[in-house]
């Protein structure tokens, strides 16, 4: 059988170089990266029709978001990914958009988006234009808020603690000030003790800094 298709593979090739020359030839290269690249595609995402299209719009291919307001997913933690879908779900993280979505997915499929998004690389917010003099004061205040200790080197984040390098910058700012003015909790009460030493001018630098942060590789 294999035999059979090889030899079908090189009358193929024959023909199509024979009727449209080198064309042809790239033509049918052309045909076998796709479907080398669709295999992989299923590979990672599952088959078509995929779960991971529903977040496309609003979070970016492989969640690499290129919007400032919606958040960036690629390489952010499993658990912490699963938590978040969990929390929209209870209402214990108001979220108009994201609740409905979430309340429509099984644990499984959970699992499965939380890893996906877990395997996609982390890469820089080119988008994003900082302002030097607030990133430079925002680069202190990370320091001195000790928010490595908590989100990991790099500010690449593990486990229960997001990454906050190269995240979108209007989402970083409405997080903050969601947890400076109660809208958003976590279970822990961390982020609300530590933003409880930030004044609005702060959140502004920390955001600056953070979304302008390249993320480490992996
Ligand atoms: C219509 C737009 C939209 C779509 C589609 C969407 N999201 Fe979201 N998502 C949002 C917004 C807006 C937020 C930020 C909510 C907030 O400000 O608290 C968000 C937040 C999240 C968060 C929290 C991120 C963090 O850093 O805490 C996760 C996880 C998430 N979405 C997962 C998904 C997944 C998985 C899909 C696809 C199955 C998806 N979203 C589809 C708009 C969307
Ligand atoms: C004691 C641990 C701790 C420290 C220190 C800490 N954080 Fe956090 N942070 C958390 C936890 C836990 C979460 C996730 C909260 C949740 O599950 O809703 C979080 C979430 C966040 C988020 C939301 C990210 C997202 O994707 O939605 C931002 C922004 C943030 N932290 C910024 C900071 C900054 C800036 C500092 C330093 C000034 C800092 N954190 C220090 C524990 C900490």
């Amino acid at each position: 059988m294999k035999k059979i298709i090889a030899l079908g593979v090189v009358v193929v090739i024959a023909g199509l170089v024979i009727a449209y020359g080198r064309e042809g030839l790239d033509l049918y290269r052309l045909m076998s990266f796709m479907n080398t690249s669709s295999e992989a595609r299923d590979a990672d995402e599952g088959h078509w029709p995929r779960l991971t299209e529903v977040c496309v719009g609003c979070h970016g291919r492989q969640g690499h978001s290129l919007n400032q307001n919606y958040p960036n997913l690629a390489g952010q933690p499993a658990p912490y990914v699963a938590a978040q879908l969990k929390r929209f779900v209870s209402g214990e993280r108001a979220s108009p958009t994201m609740a409905p979505l979430a309340m429509s997915f099984s644990d499984t499929e959970i699992k499965f988006l939380s890893e996906y998004f877990a395997r996609q690389s982390a890469v820089k917010n080119v988008t994003f234009k900082p302002d030097a003099a607030l990133q430079a004061k925002g680069e202190k205040l990370a320091k001195a808020g000790g928010c490595v200790a908590c989100h990991g080197e790099g500010l690449m984040g593990h486990d229960q603690f997001p990454r906050l390098a190269g995240q979108g910058h209007d989402y970083l700012l409405r997080q903050l000030n969601d947890f400076a003015q109660g809208a958003r909790k976590d279970p822990s009460g961390s982020m609300t003790a530590v933003v409880s030493t930030l004044s609005e001018d702060d959140r502004k630098a920390l955001a600056e800094y953070l979304a302008a942060l390249a993320p480490l590789a992996k």
